[in-house]
């Protein structure tokens, strides 16, 4: 684990994962409120949004790379403007900057091509769940990717884990399975819209189909799992930088992310540009932009914590997005919910319990 720089006097550490819940939980609502409170006719596409979040990621990663080869990361970042920062970067043709490029393309960039193409399909997955499911059953549902982080830790990483774990993942699947049951029973009514019956905040009737939304969220749990083990793998078995891997991912992500809008529009044909931002409003750019800001706050997170602690983060930005919905989107919580939330959120914490502190029910249930 990496010393963690400050932030105003805070650790990175801890500001990275506090911004990370925050991030989750404002993405989801965005996210939500970007398709939903929009007439079909007025979409704009999500297979751009996975681009721009693949081209902006990708651009500020290889800034900040290159603000590290002059080392203007241990400069003192409060008492520099913006303009001066870009303006002490090394120039492209510059010793440095091909430094940076011979590590970019480095012989085992390749390795990133694997997570690359996962992340593309789980954000692409995520429009669709998101599209269909109100925001706290998304929210909830999408903890399963802590069950699948684990089958794929095991299977891949050769990890261990403790019969509290194991414990914590069957209540975290139950927890799930009873949310599901009652988000459902809500969509009982053939092609209502859950929208209107669910959301009071959309402006246009917008009809959900929770089954289409659990399967993209059940595939991106399988997708998050994969690419997260994937990238873990990578970063731990070389000395390469983080920010190097990062614009790696994004550069092999380029080519499945552009593939969809290729098959749907000629690059050739006039307004080709123009097409790929249709209909991107205030709220389609917001949800490009709190993707962009995950992504990196992630990496940032991977670096000075670890996956335990953003376990933390994300069943924190549950609770922070069901008060929101609640807000917001007039969402009613059924006791059915609550207790399937619940149910989630208590298997997470149990779950990032460290060895020697399980809870008492584990312990009473495992004989452990
Ligand atoms: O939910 P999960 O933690 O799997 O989501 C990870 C998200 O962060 C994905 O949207 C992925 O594109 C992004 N990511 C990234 N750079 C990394 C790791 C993940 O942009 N190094």
């Amino acid at each position: 684990e990496s010393v963690s720089p400050t932030v105003c006097g805070m650790p990175l550490k801890y500001v990275s994962l506090v911004i990370l819940a925050v991030q989750n939980a404002a993405l989801s609502i965005v996210m939500h409120y970007s398709r939903v409170s929009i007439p079909p006719s007025l979409a704009y596409s999500p297979a751009s949004a996975v681009l721009l979040n693949e081209l902006l990621k990708g651009s500020i990663s290889f800034v900040i790379a290159l603000a590290r080869t002059r080392e203007v990361a241990d400069l003192s970042w409060g008492r520099m403007t913006l303009w001066e920062i870009m303006c002490s970067l090394p120039y492209p043709g510059s010793a440095p900057f091909w430094t940076l490029c011979g590590e970019i393309f480095s012989p085992d960039c390749w390795k990133l091509s694997i997570p690359a193409i996962l992340y593309v399909v789980q954000n692409s997955l995520q429009f669709v769940a998101i599209s269909n499911l109100p925001v706290a059953s998304f929210q909830v549902t999408y903890q399963m990717k802590i069950l699948t982080t684990a089958a794929f830790s095991v299977a891949l990483l050769r990890k261990k884990l403790s019969t509290t774990k194991w414990l914590s993942l069957f209540f975290l699947a139950i927890g799930v399975g009873i949310v599901q049951i009652q988000t459902s029973s809500v969509a009982a009514p053939k092609n209502q819209s859950v929208g209107s019956a669910h959301d009071s905040a959309p402006l246009h009737i917008h009809v959900m189909s929770p089954l289409k939304g659990f399967g993209a969220v059940t595939a991106a749990c399988f997708t998050s799992g994969l690419a997260g083990v994937y990238f873990e793998m990578v970063l731990k078995n070389s000395k390469a930088d983080l920010w190097v891997r990062n614009i790696q991912l994004s550069l092999f992500s380029l080519i499945p992310a552009f593939l969809p809008i290729l098959y749907t529009s000629n690059p050739a044909s006039a307004g080709f540009f123009s097409g790929l931002l249709k209909n991107f409003g205030i709220w389609a750019w917001a949800t490009v932009a709190i993707q962009v800001i995950g992504g990196l706050v992630t990496a940032v997170v991977i670096k000075y914590s670890d996956n335990i602690l953003k376990g933390f983060a994300t069943s924190l930005s549950i609770v922070i997005s069901f008060l929101a919905s609640v807000v917001l989107f007039d969402f009613h919580l059924t006791p059915s919910f609550v207790i399937g939330a619940s149910t989630v959120l208590c298997a997470t914490w149990m779950y990032n319990q460290p060895p020697g502190k399980e809870p008492l029910v584990s312990i009473v249930l495992t004989g452990q």
